[in-house]
């Protein structure tokens, strides 16, 4: 019942390019990416390298900007947002687990966790309150206070994950969330996100080469060549 599908569509995407550089130096990362992305879903992004799975995540994240075609958030076409709203969406409406990290070494594992609610403008005592809260459920309470140079790497990616889900935005984007885990902290990430998206009525979108993981799908995308050129219904996936 619950990975039934309400077709609430949350992210929209038709014919989105992007390339990078110029001349001989150019590369077509995206030729015309169409997907939809509904509430409640989990959905899975994968292909080779290179084929354009982070610069497309950037873009409905409006991290990066796409060259042509229409890709609308919530209700919000990114390409005509004013750089104040497109501020506000980021820092509200996404959470968003990047490939390598990008934590701050300076700070601790909480302090990292609760940037996001500092950005927004929540009081600190609050934030790193609300930061420690998140990190306990992600299992890293007892290392709240370690810097995160000091973190192994899935230690690392639990922060991240956490830091992703602190300000409880209604889109969550992951990029490899699962490649420095070990199999059962993989899966431990796994089982949080799908609930969070079947219980809080989330959008997730993960990318991933993982297929330990691809049964935790509503449906897969598969991408190749800057396209999606399948998609897969997956049902059955556990609760
Ligand atoms: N900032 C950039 N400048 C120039 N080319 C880039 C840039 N970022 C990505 N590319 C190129 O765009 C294409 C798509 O890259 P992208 O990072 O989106 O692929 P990916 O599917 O996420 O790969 P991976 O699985 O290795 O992470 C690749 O050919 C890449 O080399
Ligand atoms: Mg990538």
């Amino acid at each position: 019942m619950n990975s039934e599908k309400n077709h609430h569509t949350v992210i929209y995407c038709r014919n989105i390019k992007k390339t990078y550089g110029e001349g001989e130096a150019k590369v077509f990362a995206l030729r015309g990416v169409d997907l939809d992305v509904y509430q409640n879903e989990l959905l899975m992004l994968v292909g080779p390298s290179g084929c354009g799975k982070t610069t497309f995540v950037s873009i409905i994240s409006a991290l990066l900007k796409a060259d042509s075609g229409e890709c609308s958030v919530l209700g919000d076409d990114l390409s005509k947002l004013s750089d104040d709203k497109k501020n506000y969406f980021r820092s509200h409406s996404i959470g968003f687990v990047f490939q390598s990290f990008n934590l701050l070494p300076a700070l601790t594992a909480v302090e990292n966790v609760a940037i996001p609610l500092l950005i927004q403008g929540v009081k600190r005592t609050i934030a790193l309150k609300e930061a420690k809260i998140v990190l306990d459920t992600v299992g890293l309470g007892s290392r709240t206070h370690a810097l995160s140079g000091e973190l192994s790497g899935g230690q690392q990616q639990m922060v991240a994950i956490a830091r992703a889900l602190v300000h409880k935005p209604k889109i969550i984007i992951c990029d490899e969330p699962t490649s420095n885990l070990d199999h059962e902290s993989g899966q431990q990430v796994m089982v949080l996100l799908r609930r969070l998206v079947k219980q809080e009525n989330k959008t997730l979108v993960v990318v991933t080469h993982d297929n330990r993981i691809f049964y935790f799908a509503d449906r897969m995308a598969y991408m190749d060549d800057g396209k999606i050129i399948k998609i897969e219904n997956k049902n059955g996936a556990p609760q």
